[in-house]
Order: structure tokens, then C-alpha cells, then sequence
């Protein structure tokens, strides 16, 4: 089975987002996200699309959302001709029902369709699974994630109201990636889910 992979920013206090934004500028920190995302899927929850308003241009877009006839309403242009999964696994009866989207199209599901398609469709291998965020999300599918690329961001962060969930019991630091004055990028391994 082919496993998630996380990526995330959170400051020293653990906060990933305020108002549903990032409250941080750091113009070195998205191209490392968009290095590592681009050509392949991002995952991301209704809040965090709705904090981005648009797709990720290059990448395959999955929004998760329980009400993704809501989201079909609210952006047409993203969503009128996106797939649309309501809220229970279809698998794996159906096992072809839910097809990836093209690179720049978009797709709202049910995190557990994803997980499922995830497990049944080896065509689904050449591409890169990045769960993009935000808190409940990576509350949800770190347990299913074999890596875990965070940026850790050297500031506290006052006002925060999403937080990055626990994660170093079950995760080991293998390698800094990068390490500046304003922020160190951290690859971690699942210690028991590995490909
Ligand atoms: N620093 C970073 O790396 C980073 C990255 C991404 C986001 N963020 C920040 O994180 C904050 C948003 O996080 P958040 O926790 O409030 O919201 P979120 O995780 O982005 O989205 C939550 C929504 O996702 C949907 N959802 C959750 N679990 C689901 C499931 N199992 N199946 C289907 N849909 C599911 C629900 O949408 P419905 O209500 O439509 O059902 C839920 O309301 C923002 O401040 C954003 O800027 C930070």
C-alpha cells in the first residue's frame, strides 16, 4: 500500500494558521513547498482551499469536504466539473468509481475515499501524496503518513488558532534539510509505516 506524506509549517508554539491564514511570509518556505508538490497530489481540507480561494496551478487538487455540493456552489469555476464524493467509502465495490483528477483539475472527497483509492489503485503509484493541511486534516491522516516534511518556523506565534497536531511519538527525525536564521525545514519518518 502506498502511503501519505505530510507537509506543513508551524512556528515554536506549534501554530500553523490565524484567521484562516498562514501568519507568516516566508517566499523561500512556499517554493520548498511547491518544489516538492508540484506534478504531484495535494490533499488539503475545505478551510485551507478556502483560505487559497483557487487551486494549486500544477498539482492535482483534492478537497476534502463532508458537504462537496457546497463547495461545487461556492466555486463553480474549480469545482463544476470536478469529481464529487459524498461522505462513504464506495470501496471496494466500486473500486473504479473514484478516478484522479489531471494534473490541475480537482476533486472533493471523503478522506477515507482517498485513503481506499489509495490501497486499490496502483496507477495512482508514479504520483506523490501530500497531505497539505490544515489541523484537522493533519490531525486525521498522520497516522497514515510514511513522512513528514515540516518546516519549523524560530518564532512564537501569538493569536494562533490552528495548531499542529503531536506527532514525535510516532514519528523519528532523519534528516535538516535546510536550516536558516528564520526557519529549519525537518524530514521525519513514520516509525512503523514505511514503503
Ligand atoms: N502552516 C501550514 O503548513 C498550513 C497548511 C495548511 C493550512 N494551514 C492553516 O490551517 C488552518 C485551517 O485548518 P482547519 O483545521 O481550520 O481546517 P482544514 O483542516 O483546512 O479544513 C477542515 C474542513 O475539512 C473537511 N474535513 C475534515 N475532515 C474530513 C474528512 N474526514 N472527510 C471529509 N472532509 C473532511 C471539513 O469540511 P466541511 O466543513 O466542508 O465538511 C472541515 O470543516 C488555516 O489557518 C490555514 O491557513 C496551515
Amino acid at each position: 500500500m502506498k502511503h501519505f506524506k505530510a507537509i506543513a509549517a508551524m512556528s515554536l508554539n506549534r501554530v500553523i494558521g490565524a484567521g484562516n491564514k498562514i501568519p507568516w511570509h516566508l517566499p523561500e518556505d512556499f517554493k520548498w513547498f511547491k518544489q516538492m508538490t508540484s506534478g504531484n497530489v495535494v490533499i488539503m481540507g475545505r478551510k485551507t482551499f478556502e483560505s487559497l480561494g483557487k487551486p494549486l496551478p500544477n498539482r492535482i487538487n483534492i478537497v476534502l469536504s463532508r458537504h462537496p455540493g457546497r463547495l461545487q456552489r461556492d466555486f463553480p469555476e474549480a469545482f463544476g466539473d470536478a469529481w464529487v464524493g459524498r461522505g462513504k467509502t464506495h470501496f471496494p465495490e466500486k473500486p473504479t468509481q473514484f478516478e484522479l483528477p489531471k494534473i490541475g483539475g480537482v476533486a472533493t472527497v471523503d478522506l477515507r475515499i482517498i485513503k481506499d483509492f489509495l490501497k486499490l489503485d496502483p496507477a495512482s503509484s508514479p504520483l506523490e501524496f501530500f497531505i497539505a493541511g490544515g489541523a484537522q486534516i493533519y490531525e486525521q491522516a498522520l497516522p497514515w503518513c510514511s513522512d513528514l516534511y515540516l518546516t519549523l518556523v524560530k518564532h512564537e506565534v501569538a493569536g494562533g488558532d490552528a495548531f499542529f497536531p503531536p506527532f514525535e511519538d510516532k514519528f523519528d527525525l532523519v534528516e535538516t534539510v535546510r536550516d536558516e536564521p528564520e526557519f529549519k525545514i525537518q524530514h521525519y519518518r513514520h516509525r512503523s509505516l514505511q514503503p
